[in-house]
């Protein structure tokens, strides 16, 4: 795949130093490449050479430089930059950008750009509230830019308001979702997650170890593909995920509730959810008392939600199910996939270093009706893409039949 070329305009603020941050998650991802350009004004805060390390490009910051290799580096870059984003953005850089005015190495690039931009305002309060920076930013609205916001906080210029640059990790799902492709426009993905709780009384419970990564993780993908997206969430830790419509489940039969309600609105259904098969068949009303040294509980199944799906769902519905195996990974789950009449399965081994539980990593065999792929270690967030596009080529398939 072709990298995306991301073009960081840095001035003149104290969150400067938050952009360095910014490049280096950004360079993390292998799909983009960075480059930076500074104005005079940002290199008071922070050196070229912190980002030239973090980016590996070489860093401009002055449109008549002698040491520039490029004569005309400003037009080079507006034209390598598939998004070209201001981080942080002051009132100032605003100001120019949004009427036109290029005299510097940022401005001047900024004007020179034909692609999308981003504004990542910071400043003081007052300066941000002030009616000129309102105006100035809703121009840029209407120019098409888009404003990731700043944040509410204790500002460095001791005062507590709204004017603090945008947590590092919105900046970058706001990138994310400008370049990402939109291959699920339109779609209606639905999607379970973390663990389900089973009750023995008002204090105790029945559970598993899921985290939500992996579920969240899918989620996140399929919002920056377009579609809409719903997860039927269990009990966990995660962040909500801007843009994705949580509900939450307690027990396997709320989730299975949860999930039957909105079937039938669904395109894509993916069953990452770890759910307990058996639930106590008493859920007492009080607390249960310590008197034996050993306590019976009597145990009834569960509905099997993905065995529900497989057999109402219509054609043009793709379902993904996982499986967690400690044991014959593959034999195991290429059963599942035929009994629960899924169209794909996720199966993973709890045994293998990486997968499973918790970690943001998993190592996973993709199996279909005629093929098993097994993948190497990716991240759960690679692995939510790989498992979005395989299921928009079966429905591709479906289609054609
Ligand atoms: O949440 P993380 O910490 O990131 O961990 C991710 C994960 C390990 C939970 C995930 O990768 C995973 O394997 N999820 C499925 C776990 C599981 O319940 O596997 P299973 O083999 O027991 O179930 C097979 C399939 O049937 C699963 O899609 C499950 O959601 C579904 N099922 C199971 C029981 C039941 N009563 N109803 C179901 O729908």
């Amino acid at each position: 795949m072709e990298k995306k070329h991301i073009l960081i305009g840095v001035t003149g603020g104290i969150a400067a130093y938050k952009a360095c941050d910014l490049v280096s998650t950004l360079s993390k991802n292998k799909n983009y490449e960075i480059k930076v350009m500074m104005t005079k004004h940002a290199t008071e805060f922070v050196s070229p050479m912190s980002f030239e390390a973090l980016s590996h490009n070489k860093v401009e910051t002055s449109l008549f430089s002698e040491t520039n290799e490029d004569p005309i580096a400003h037009i080079s870059l507006a034209s390598w930059a598939d998004i070209c984003v201001l981080v942080p953005a002051t009132a100032n850089i605003i100001a120019k950008v949004v009427n036109g005015i290029a005299d510097d190495m940022v401005s001047t690039t900024f004007l020179a750009c034909h692609t999308k931009k981003m504004i990542c305002p910071a400043m003081n309060t007052h300066m941000y509230e002030n009616p000129v920076t309102q105006q100035n930013l809703q121009k840029a609205i209407d120019l098409g830019y888009v404003i990731v916001d700043p944040a509410y906080g204790h500002l460095a210029c001791n005062v507590d308001g709204k004017g603090k640059l945008a947590a590092v990790k919105d900046i970058v799902f706001a990138i994310d979702k400008e370049l990402s492709d939109p291959f699920l426009k339109g779609k209606n993905v639905l999607i379970s997650a973390g663990p389900t709780q089973e009750a023995l009384d008002p204090v105790r419970f029945i559970s598993n170890h899921s985290s939500g990564k992996q579920g969240y993780s899918i989620a996140r993908q399929a919002y920056l593909a377009g579609a809409n997206v719903t997860i039927v969430s269990g009990p966990v830790n995660q962040e909500p995920i801007e843009g994705v419509t949580i509900v939450p489940a307690t027990s396997a039969q709320s989730m299975f509730e949860a999930i039957k309600e909105r079937l039938e609105e669904t395109d894509y259904i993916i069953m990452a959810a770890a759910v307990a098969d058996y639930r106590p068949e008493i859920v007492a009303d009080q607390k249960i008392k310590k008197h034996d040294n050993t306590l019976d509980v009597h145990f009834v199944k569960n509905p099997d939600i993905l065995a529900y799906i497989g057999q109402k769902k219509r054609p043009n519905q793709i379902v993904c199910g996982f499986a967690m195996e400690t044991q014959d990974l593959d034999k195991n789950a290429k059963e599942k996939l035929e009994k629960k009449n899924c169209d794909m399965l996720i199966a993973n081994n709890l045994f293998v270093e990486g997968a499973g539980f918790k970690t943001d990593t998993n190592v996973v065999t993709l199996i279909r009706k005629n093929s098993l792929e097994h993948l190497p270690k990716l991240t759960k967030i690679e692995l939510g893409l790989k498992i979005l596009k395989t299921m928009k080529e079966i429905e591709e398939e479906v289609v054609s039949c």
